[in-house]
């Protein structure tokens, strides 16, 4: 029989989200009823944005004109988004269309990216933080280091290859201070490393003082990547857009001493891999670009913090909450008892459902998330429901 790849069997055997759905299933078919508040999986709950379902209209009316009919896009993506992407969201950080590629999903750039390198590297990953990063490098046999805290993990006594940066940080909302951010880039130029920044949830950032792209710090243009998701920031989960951005000044280095551009073999990769985003998806966001409508999409993000601030105020009263600055669509709590315990405490008894810590590494345990997608009215309840818990 075929042989399987074993780096397949030292994955987890459901994907953390997957496993909370079958135990929210399983709840549905003992009670007989859903009675649940879902504050667990981070998906949007407001319709798509007025200017996004006109880009879609306008899409298919041009492709319904054999003049304006288009087939396959280009896999990185079409220029005429990349040009609004470049003024809209990298102003100044002198970000090339071709350093720019399109995609449908952060995930599958994030996980597709290690095709590029080499088995068996060495990989740094904040703990806790999205499950994605691990088991994408699980399934390489890459040796995987935890970072509890960004401050004090640098200086490195080990080779990294990669560091993974994720800010704000899925599920903990903690955000990277730039001059932290510079410490990294300057380790990485120095030791021939990469980071990988993911700002999937840069649009909910409060603080002022953050920086939304790795951009904005310098010399990152040698050493970083940046994965952009508009699954969170458009409402976009359904229709699914993305973007990756891969300098072209980023060399990898060879055995034989020469070198070859990660640009050149990320392009390499999207072309063998991938036939490109829909045009649909493209026109939609383009269409809030051009008609100027940010502050609709910015109206939906600040729906979702409000529910994050009112469950975090919620927490603050109990000492729960580990929340001083929101800048994310999460509240992480201390739960002062083993995650999957307070699951299912939270479950049986308040008809909550949320995500244990623990799935997202070893130092989320004791902790939990509630996402703030859910809706207002929701929101609400689950409040009202927890305020049942007698203080402790
Ligand atoms: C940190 C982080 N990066 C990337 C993604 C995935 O984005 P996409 O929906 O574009 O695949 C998520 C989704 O939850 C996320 O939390």
């Amino acid at each position: 029989m075929t042989q399987v790849n074993p780096n397949y069997l030292q994955i987890e055997n459901n994907y953390l989200f997957s496993k909370i759905s079958k135990e929210k299933e399983k709840y549905i078919n003992k009670h007989k009823k859903n009675d649940l508040i879902d504050l667990s999986i981070g998906d949007v709950t407001l319709p798509l944005s007025k200017s996004c379902i006109a880009g879609i209209n306008k899409a298919s009316l041009l492709l319904s004109d054999s003049k304006t009919f288009t087939g396959y896009p280009p896999s990185s993506g079409h220029d005429f988004l990349k040009e609004q992407i470049i003024k809209n969201d990298y102003i100044n950080l002198n970000i090339q269309k071709d350093e720019i590629f399109i995609g449908d999903s952060s995930k599958s750039d994030i996980s597709n990216i290690l095709d590029i390198f080499k088995e068996n590297i060495t990989v740094a990953l904040q703990d806790p933080v999205y499950p994605v990063y691990v088991d994408s490098n699980i399934l390489r046999g890459n040796k995987i280091i935890y970072i509890d805290n960004l401050d004090t993990f640098l200086p490195c006594n080990e080779k990294i290859d990669i560091i993974y940066i994720c800010s704000p940080n899925n599920p903990t909302g903690n955000v990277i201070k730039k001059d932290t951010l510079k410490k990294y880039i300057d380790y990485a130029i120095e030791n021939n490393c990469l980071i990988f920044f993911d700002s999937a949830y840069e649009a909910f950032i409060q603080d002022e003082n953050t920086v939304h792209s790795i951009y904005e710090v310098e010399n990152s243009k040698k050493v970083a990547i940046e994965f952009r998701s508009y699954s969170k920031t458009a409402g976009f989960t359904p229709i699914r857009l993305s973007y990756t951005i891969v300098p072209k000044e980023i060399n990898l280095n060879l055995s034989n001493s020469l070198t070859v551009s990660l640009n050149f073999l990320f392009k390499r990769m999207k072309d063998t891999k991938y036939n490109g985003p829909s045009f649909l998806s493209e026109y939609a966001i383009y269409n809030t670009y051009i008609t100027n409508s940010k502050k609709e999409l910015k109206d939906n993000i600040n729906y979702y913090l409000e529910n994050t601030k009112l469950l975090n105020d919620f927490f603050k009263t109990r000492n729960m909450s580990t929340t001083s600055n929101i800048n994310s669509p999460y509240v992480w709590i201390k739960c002062n008892m083993p995650s999957w315990d307070y699951f299912y405490y939270l479950l049986e008894n308040y008809m909550i459902l949320g995500t244990p810590g623990i799935g997202f590494g070893k130092s989320g345990e004791g902790y939990f998330r509630f996402t703030g997608f859910s809706s207002r009215e929701n929101t609400l309840e689950a409040i009202k429901r927890l305020e049942k818990i007698k203080p402790t």
